[in-house]
């Protein structure tokens, strides 16, 4: 059980058929930057990230590169991603990597309570699979028989799954969104999630037959577990399940995750966790999307920005502050480059960098150059906890201009 003095936080675990953009990047210093303040604020904290292995796309990727060793291809994919944490500083504790037999042995452990539940079973499918999405897709949810997000036509497939009952879980799941208001954040998000499940909910298709690349189900090697199922658990993975330590972590505090993909965070994880009989995540909040200079960012239009090299010509701090100023956390932004420009000039080099000169000056002409204890006197700091305690990191920057 977690407790005031433990935080544990997680960022999406990524796909990897391709390096990470700035958008990706948005997400792991937004959880960075919370990780940092609850430690300042003296809680031991977890913050896990990770990779995505077991896709469809993985495949796809590797073939289109020609890489014949699809495992080989991820280990590189894995390190690019991490590294690309690490030249931005991400204090991360974990790194989930989805091919790894630890996740392996907590998705099975997992995958035995679900079915000791009764919750699983054999049926046949017949569906519209968006590769993009790794999703089943309904007529309705297409636009001209094209998938609105990749604008790819999905593949039909009609074949023997393992079900999972999501239906059975419409109404835990009402009860439980409605008794915590704060689980669902922020509220748009909350809304959207109840309206989704009160229209009724279908059980799902929890495997894939003949995959050659995944986690094998247990006992029939002919399916492959479904790969958002598998990637969901990575959350227990990381806090050490199914060793029985892992409650020192579990329930996390929040999923951070982007509005995209709030039905498999907010309806199918939970609906998971209550079928194994496990705790659910404190909170779960869904960041927006942002676009560069109004464009959706797509590898074939290509804008998709590198954060390391934004990072190398800004500083990493400046382009973290950039992010969070700009987009109010939880909504929809825009990223532009002579935006971000014009953001270092003024309120970093020019306001910051003026009140940190006088401030300097001020102590070698009043204080012999040591600057002993400091007192914001006067100062109310709890506006900007209070805000950080609540994910509203732009309010939180907001109260640090204040005090500049
Ligand atoms: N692998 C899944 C997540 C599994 S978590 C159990 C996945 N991966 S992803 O690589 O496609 O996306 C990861 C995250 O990046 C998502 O939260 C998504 O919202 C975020 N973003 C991708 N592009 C983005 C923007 N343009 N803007 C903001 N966030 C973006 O989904």
């Amino acid at each position: 059980m977690t407790n005031s003095t433990k935080y544990y936080i997680t960022t999406p675990i990524y796909y990897i058929n391709d390096k990470p953009h700035i958008g990706h990047a948005y997400a792991t210093i937004a959880a960075d930057v919370l990780a940092r303040y609850h430690r300042q604020q003296g809680r031991d904290v977890k913050f896990s990230t990770g990779v995505d292995e077991n896709a469809q796309k993985t495949v796809n990727a590797a073939e289109a590169r020609g890489a014949k060793d699809i495992q080989a291809y991820t280990d590189e994919m894995a390190a690019v991603w991490q590294n690309t944490w690490k030249s931005l500083g991400i204090s991360n504790s974990d790194f989930i990597r989805t091919t790894e037999a630890s996740h392996k042995k907590a998705v099975y452990a997992f995958l035995k309570k679900s079915i000791e539940s009764g919750d699983i079973y054999k049926g046949y499918y017949e569906g519209l699979y968006c590769v993009g999405c790794e999703e089943f897709k309904t007529e309705g949810e297409l636009v001209e028989g094209l998938c609105p997000l990749h604008k790819t036509k999905p593949e039909l497939v009609k074949e023997e799954n393992y079900f999972f009952k999501l239906s059975k879980y419409r109404q835990p799941l009402l009860d439980y969104i409605k008794e915590h208001d704060h689980f669902i954040q922020p509220v748009s998000r909350y809304n959207e999630v109840v309206a989704f499940i009160e229209r009724g909910l279908e059980d799902i298709s929890v495997s894939r037959l003949k995959k050659p690349w995944g986690i094998p189900w247990p006992d029939d090697k002919d399916q492959t577990i479904y790969v958002w199922f598998d990637a969901l658990i990575n959350y227990l993975t990381a806090a050490g399940y199914p060793d029985k330590s892992y409650t020192d972590w579990w329930p996390a505090n929040v999923h951070l995750v982007g509005k995209d993909i709030i039905k498999f965070h907010c309806i199918m994880w939970p609906a998971m966790l209550m079928s194994a009989g496990l705790e659910l995540p404190k909170s779960i909040f869904a960041h927006g999307f942002f676009t560069i200079d109004g464009t959706k960012i797509s590898k074939s239009l290509g804008n998709s920005i590198d954060p390391t090299e934004l990072a190398n010509q800004y500083g990493i701090d400046a382009l973290r502050y950039y992010l969070l100023r700009e987009i109010p956390f939880g909504a929809d932004g825009d990223f532009s480059q002579a935006r971000f420009a014009t953001v270092y000039t003024t309120e970093l080099a020019n306001d910051l960098g003026n009140a940190v000169q006088r401030v300097t000056v001020m102590i070698n002409k009043y204080l012999s150059g040591a600057i002993g204890e400091v007192a914001l006197s006067g100062h109310d700091e709890s506006r900007y906890r209070e805000a950080m305690e609540h994910f509203k990191l732009d309010r939180a920057l907001d109260e640090v201009w204040e005090l500049v």
